[in-house]
């Protein structure tokens, strides 16, 4: 991230340094936290000290440009680059999800969106996008990476007209290897973005037919008799081996759980035969899922919690409700395996899922602040 700036850096020896310095500072340990604003998240308490980068969560696009999602939407833009003041390395993003079909349509419609967009981007101090289109079909898939590299030379363009740094380009990509091995071209996601996030997680959830027995959200290993490509690190390699650059590379970390009701209350293990998703959880009332608030109300309303040594991640039963969830330990152990790869990281979804009520031990935000400290330790990025 960042590296670019090396390679205009017309001396051999400034290139050089600049890649030394580029690389201490931005190899590998980058935390990029997703946020949405919700009723009980505002963007004030959004962590701007445990996070390298902030991925504002979701800007639409319209009529060839991006237009805020809300008329609100401005006044939480102005929080989160706000920041910025009190972390001057902070990098905000706005992320972009629907709407790319009009925009990937011809050149000519590419470079005005592209002209439009980084003049919004620039007017409201976003230092970059992210692209978080779900998904593009295989008709499509040229004109998209055609697209990435034409809002990223008009960006370089621009960078060099204001003198300013260059507009990040983040992505979002898809959780399994058909996606992987389809949708992206990685010589040219390697040359025109800075990383990607691999949403390594809605592995398992209940789906009536199909997904009908509990499996976890988010396993850093496959558990046993399962496919290695539904956990992280089996999606992660797949992405590497197919070209995904390693320093730019991060590992998708959910806050987030999956809830089922059991067949029977009987059968709590791993596996067991489901017959829902589970009911509201007792805090946020989702159906189905679990934010880290949840898990913890739950667990002190007497749910157990069963730690799968295998997988690396927890999951927690209290009658017929049945959880695959993230804590402390879970997000950790993929925090020092995405280091030990040497990978540029972890992207979290998302800030608002982890518990800023106080309703889980230890400090607010237990779930970033466990990422934030298993990467100061295992990485020699600062932070
Ligand atoms: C955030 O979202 C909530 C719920 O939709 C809304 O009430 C609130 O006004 C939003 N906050 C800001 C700063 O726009
Ligand atoms: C789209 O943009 C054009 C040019 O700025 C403007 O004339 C037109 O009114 C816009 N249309 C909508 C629907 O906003
Ligand atoms: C799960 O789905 C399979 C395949 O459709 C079906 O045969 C089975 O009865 C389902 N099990 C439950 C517990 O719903």
């Amino acid at each position: 991230m960042g590296t670019f700036k090396c390679f205009v850096g017309a001396l051999i020896f400034t290139c050089l340094v600049t890649i030394c310095s580029t690389s201490i500072e931005n190899g590998g340990g980058n935390i990029v936290c997703y946020y949405h604003n919700t009723s009980y998240f505002p963007p004030s308490e959004v962590p701007y000290r445990l996070c390298t980068h902030v991925i504002y969560a979701f800007g639409s696009i319209s009529n060839d440009t991006i237009v805020p999602e809300k008329p609100g939407d401005l006044a939480i833009y102005d929080v989160l680059v706000g920041f910025k003041k009190w972390n001057p390395k902070l990098k905000v993003l706005l992320s972009l999800q629907h709407g790319f079909p009009s925009v990937v349509t011809d050149t000519d419609t590419m470079k005005r969106f592209a002209t439009n967009a980084i003049g919004f981007l620039r007017h409201y101090h976003f230092d970059g996008v992210d692209f978080d289109w779900e998904f593009p079909k295989l008709s499509q898939k040229s004109k998209f990476m055609q697209f990435i590299q034409i809002f990223r030379d008009m960006s370089s363009r621009d960078a060099k007209l204001r003198s300013a740094d260059l507009l990040l380009i983040s992505m979002a990509l898809g959780n399994n290897k058909y996606q992987a091995s389809t949708l992206y071209d990685y010589t040219i996601l390697n040359k025109n973005i800075d990383f990607a996030t691999i949403m390594a997680y809605d592995f398992h959830m209940y789906i009536p037919n199909v997904d009908n027995i509990t499996g976890y959200n988010s396993a850093l290993v496959a558990p046993k008799g399962e496919s290695p490509y539904y956990s992280t690190s089996g999606l992660v390699k797949v992405y590497l081996a197919l070209g995904l650059a390693p320093e730019k590379t991060l590992v998708g970390i959910p806050t987030y759980g999956r809830s089922y009701t059991l067949a029977n209350a009987k059968q709590h293990g791993l596996h067991a035969p489901a017959v829902a998703k589970g009911d509201p959880g007792p805090v946020r009332r989702l159906r189905g899922v679990y934010t880290y608030t949840d898990s913890c109300a739950a667990l002190k309303l007497g749910a157990v919690s069963v730690w799968d040594s295998t997988s690396g991640v927890p999951y927690l039963y209290k009658g017929k409700t049945w959880v695959s969830y993230a804590n402390e330990k879970s997000v950790a152990e993929k925090v020092r395996w995405a280091v030990s790869k040497g990978l540029g990281g972890v992207g979290v979804w998302a800030t608002h899922l982890d518990d800023l009520t106080g309703e889980c031990p230890g400090p607010k935000l237990p779930l970033i602040n466990a990422i934030h400290s298993a990467m100061k330790s295992t990485s020699n990025h600062e932070l």
